[in-house]
């Protein structure tokens, strides 16, 4: 069983469709978050930090934060009644696992303890794991400074687009 010209095709072509696959996988597979339509969100969550992704966190998590504004680390992030129960239903809506969530969303929220309602994204077991191989000296960069400054690298975070293509690490 010698290699043949058309033993070599068949190679060449079962290569060149997978790779097709690999180019075509679905969205979920695409650390990709759905945001929250209209500017609100990006205005009001995005001022003093990444608007980030509703996504990275449970619907619990986001209630306890969005009930508890006046305090939010240390800061004032109040908002107007309307625009809280706007930004709330929205959060909840794509929240890690709303009825729409994808499976990298059901994997962040499988990874948080039932009965707790983390606050930073930043100390979640899924943000860690994707994060194990950057060396503690790059988050003290001037340009990044904290673990929560995810638009520092992620360069189209406020979109929601945390894929690996669009991350810049700044020096
Ligand atoms: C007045 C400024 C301000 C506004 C407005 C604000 N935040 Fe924050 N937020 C902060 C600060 C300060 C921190 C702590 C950042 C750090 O440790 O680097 C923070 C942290 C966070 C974190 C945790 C980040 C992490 O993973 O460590 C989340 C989530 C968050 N904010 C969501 C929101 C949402 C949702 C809104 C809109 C309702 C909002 N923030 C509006 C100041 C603000
Ligand atoms: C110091 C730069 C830096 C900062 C700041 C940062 N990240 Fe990352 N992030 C990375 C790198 C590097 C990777 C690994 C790239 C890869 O393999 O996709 C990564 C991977 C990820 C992934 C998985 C991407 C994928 O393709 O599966 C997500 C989601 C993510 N980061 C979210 C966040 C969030 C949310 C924040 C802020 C709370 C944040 N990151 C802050 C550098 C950073």
């Amino acid at each position: 069983m010698g290699i043949t010209w058309k033993n070599l095709l068949t190679l060449i072509l079962s290569v060149a469709a997978t790779v097709m696959v690999i180019n075509n996988a679905p969205a979920d597979d695409e650390a990709i978050f759905p945001m929250p339509a209209g500017k609100t969100y990006v205005e009001e969550c995005g001022s003093c930090h990444t608007a980030y992704a509703p996504g990275l966190l449970p619907a619990r998590s986001w209630r306890r934060m969005m009930g508890e504004l006046d305090n939010h680390f240390g800061e004032d992030a109040s908002l107007s009644e309307p625009q809280q129960l706007e930004i709330l239903k929205a959060l909840e809506t794509l929240a890690a696992d709303g009825n729409q969530a994808n499976m990298r969303m059901r994997r962040i929220h499988g990874a948080i303890p039932a009965g707790t309602a983390p606050q930073r994204i930043s100390e979640t077991g899924y943000f860690k794991f994707m994060h194990d191989e950057v060396r503690p000296s790059i988050w003290k960069r001037k340009k990044i400074g904290t673990l929560a400054n995810c638009i520092a690298c992620h360069t189209r975070a406020n979109e929601g687009r945390y894929g690996e293509r669009e991350v810049r690490i700044p020096q």
